[in-house]
């Protein structure tokens, strides 16, 4: 497939409708970086140490999100999904959920949080106006749980998840990543840990967006091989691919139901053409895909006094740029400068 943009890229981006890119994909869910910061320190996301962190003056204040936020709505985003780092750090996150659920029209409001700290808040965020959660979460075992995310806090976790039950935030959906020799021995273990609570496994493949840049095709733990690692402790029935609407998931039944188990095979089958996103960084950049390479600078022009419209216009332009597909595994591929948690999940 070649990558390149159709040569209508060369003429301008609409300046009326939706936000189309030059495939004909229009995005719908906008992704909001609150904060580049985490409690945790996941290897397929950040370093041990040394993490340069975004400069305090550059991030977006929440008068500032809720100005672009209500741009992007105004250009029929219709679903907010606030991420990190670690979302639930940023100290004004409720008021800034309730600002948003007044917006006409109301965006559907989601959060991904890895669960520490969501125990003491979920009640308030349900009555602000969060629709629903993505937890991560990748194994049940402590051990496994510090190797993998260097912190010893899934006691944290395991709260949070059953406060989120608790409040009303369902269905509570689990995201996991396989890490080879680390957790994917004992992923029937946590799949049978969340069907027993009701929660929603969903395995994602892991992809390139480390900040030790040590993501290898040959250590990748594929869809395939989770399949087959599942099968090996329960019967799982392939969903007919209607039931997953535009979630990137397929879905299967878990031993006849109605428990499900998800897949999200991000790197081996892309669903990069059905992509519906952009997002946004916590100081003020958008981004068209998690793998670009270049970035549009909102920041700049809101401080600069631009206008809604102008605003706007380098939201579409942005958009009007975006690539086919993220070519991960191939010889053109590159690395994002940006990590996971500087980009948003
Ligand atoms: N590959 C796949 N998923 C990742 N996440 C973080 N880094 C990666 C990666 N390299 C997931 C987290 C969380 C969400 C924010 O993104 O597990 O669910
Ligand atoms: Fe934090 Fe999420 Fe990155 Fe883990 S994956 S270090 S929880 S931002």
């Amino acid at each position: 497939m070649i990558d390149l943009p159709m040569p209508s890229v060369r003429t301008p981006a609409p300046t009326t409708g939706g936000l189309v890119d030059t495939f004909g994909r229009v995005a719908r869910d906008l992704r909001v970086s609150l904060t580049d910061r985490c409690n945790l320190r996941c290897t397929y996301c950040m370093p041990e140490a040394g993490m340069p962190w975004l400069p305090k003056t550059t991030l977006l204040t929440d008068e500032e999100l809720l100005r672009v936020i209500r741009v992007f709505v105004g250009l029929g985003i219709d679903q907010i999904r606030f991420t990190g780092g670690e979302p639930l750090l940023r100290p004004g996150l409720v008021g800034l959920v309730e600002q948003v659920a007044a917006l006409t029209p109301r965006p559907r409001i989601a959060l991904t949080t890895n669960g520490v700290g969501l125990a003491r808040i979920a009640p308030a965020l349900k009555a602000a106006g969060v629709d629903r959660v993505n937890i991560s979460l990748d194994t049940i075992d402590r051990e496994e749980f510090l190797a993998l995310t260097r912190r010893d806090r899934l006691p944290a976790v395991e709260e949070g998840l059953a406060a989120a039950r608790e409040a009303g935030l369902t269905p509570v959906k689990v995201n996991a990543v396989a890490m080879r020799g680390v957790n994917d021995e004992s992923i029937p273990d946590l799949l049978a840990w969340c069907v027993d609570r009701g929660y929603e496994l969903r395995f994602i493949e892991q992809m390139p967006l480390d900040a030790d840049h040590a993501w290898t095709a040959e250590s990748l733990v594929s869809r395939e091989e989770i399949l087959e690692r599942l099968s090996a402790r329960f019967a799982l029935t392939a969903l007919p691919s209607s039931a997953r609407g535009s979630a990137p998931a397929e879905l299967f039944l878990v031993d006849g139901g109605p428990a499900t188990v998800g897949v999200i095979a991000s790197v081996s089958t892309p669903f990069c053409a059905d992509c519906d996103r952009v997002r946004l960084t916590a100081d003020g950049q958008v981004r068209n895909c998690l793998f670009s390479e270049v970035e549009s600078d909102l920041r700049t022009p809101l401080r600069e006094g631009a206008t809604d419209a102008e605003l706007a216009g380098v939201i579409r332009g942005e958009m009007w740029r975006k690539l086919s597909g993220h070519h991960i595994g191939a010889a053109d591929f590159h690395q994002p400068e940006r990590s996971m948690s500087a980009i948003g999940g």
